[in-house]
């Protein structure tokens, strides 16, 4: 018996809204907040789409992140976090070509964990990640460099959410580091205090101290954040030397966006609610959250929670719209007062899936994504850490 539908957040006032708050226009490139979704595709184009797929059959094996558009979740032969769909894209050694329905870090992960033969697909190249854009490997290396003048290097491993490029996810790997995924934070930064006494985290601020001081029980003080945009990040070196945490200053334009009084004025609201929110929300809202994690942590909590509970989720509205629509028995709505969708997510639509698959079809492979040699032996290195982790690998 449905307890209530979903309502749909007010579209923002703004024509184009610059995603966060606090923004930082000079590195959140091409980054903007519809709000509203462009139309969904026609029938004819979705006829398309299941033709080439049958047409192709198991030489194209394609992986959906929760965050795409419903259109192309449909198509998916699996769905996902950005931790399952790289474990996806390894274990699938028969499919010929991978189409990645995410974003392009996801994507370039996807050709290092799959074999020579296999070429892997992202539909649409501007399908970026603006959080990833926010650290470039040149700003790493000059961060590695500050750490190493201050006499640090040894003792600091670095660690990297999957949300960055292959370029930082193999100095990651040369320099004894691993790759994690908001799924393993916690075993990643655990069994990175074994090999040294001090993290530099890569690149989601937010990620990095919800996981060192929430999971881990350090202080709030224990971490520095690393501005690459100033001298030294902007940190002395006693300040590096005291830190536990180094934090980039890096966070997700949509995750950026939900705020501490977003929570309280959801309690106000809903009776008895249940606030689930993503690692990605900054500290202050998971602080007032109930119930915190990966996006697969998020649906198995839906899917697992007691008919007529009311929940308000703090993540990519694509993922809580879908929620609210399996799941009729409970209540749910979404923690941001405007419209918020991931829009690098969503430029992967029905006609660029179209595009891809037809060309596979005939024989041409369009908008493939392949990382260099050296780069991916080294990137490897650092997700095969995380792979090796207890408890990690073995996760469905
Ligand atoms: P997960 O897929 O690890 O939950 O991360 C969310 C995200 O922002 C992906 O871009
Ligand atoms: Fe990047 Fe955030 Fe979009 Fe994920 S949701 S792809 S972290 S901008």
């Amino acid at each position: 018996m449905p307890v209530s539908t979903f309502t749909e957040p007010e579209p923002t006032p703004l024509a184009l809204l610059l995603l966060g708050h606090g923004a930082e226009p000079d590195t959140e490139k091409g980054v903007e907040c519809p709000g509203e979704m462009p139309p969904s595709s026609d029938a004819e184009l979705v006829a398309a789409v299941r033709r080439h797929k049958t047409e192709l059959g198991d030489r194209v094996f394609i992986l959906g992140h929760h965050y795409q558009r419903d259109e192309v979740i449909q198509f998916a032969d699996v769905t996902g976090d950005s931790f399952k769909l790289a474990q996806q894209a390894a274990a699938r050694p028969e499919a010929e070509f991978i189409v990645f329905c995410g974003v392009h870090f996801m994507a370039e992960s996807a050709d290092i964990l799959t074999a020579d033969h296999q070429r892997v697909i992202l539909p649409d190249l501007a399908a970026g990640c603006s959080m990833a854009d926010m650290a470039d490997i040149a700003q790493v290396e000059e961060a590695w460099r500050v750490i190493t003048d201050a006499g640090l290097a040894d003792a600091t491993i670095p660690i990297t959410y999957m949300n960055s490029t292959a370029a930082i996810k193999a100095f990651t790997g040369r320099n004894g580091g691993a790759v994690c995924t908001s799924s393993n934070a916690q075993q990643s930064l655990t069994w990175a205090f074994e090999q040294g006494e001090r993290v530099l985290f890569l690149p989601d601020q937010h990620l990095g101290r919800n996981t060192a001081v929430r999971d881990l029980g350090l202080d709030l003080a224990d971490c520095v954040v690393y501005d690459p945009h100033r001298p030294g990040g902007g940190l002395t070196a006693d300040q590096l030397r005291d830190a536990k945490v180094v934090l980039w200053r890096g966070h997700c334009s949509v995750h950026g966006r939900f705020q501490p009084d977003e929570v309280d004025e959801a309690r106000r609201r809903i009776p008895d609610v249940n606030v689930l929110v993503h690692p990605e929300c900054r500290y202050e809202v998971v602080e007032k959250a109930d119930y915190v994690g990966s996006t697969e942590y998020i649906i198995k909590t839906i899917a697992a929670a007691e008919p007529g509970s009311a929940w308000v989720i703090g993540t990519e509205l694509n993922l809580v719209r879908r929620l609210a629509l399996e799941n009729p028995d409970k209540s749910i709505s979404f923690l941001d007062r405007s419209v918020c969708f991931c829009s690098t997510m969503n430029r992967i639509d029905l006609p660029h899936l179209n595009r891809s698959l037809e060309r596979l079809a005939q024989g041409s492979v369009e908008n493939q994504i392949v990382v260099d040699p050296d780069v991916a032996h080294w990137a490897r290195v650092a997700l095969d850490r995380m792979l090796a982790l207890p408890g990690v690998g073995a996760r469905d």
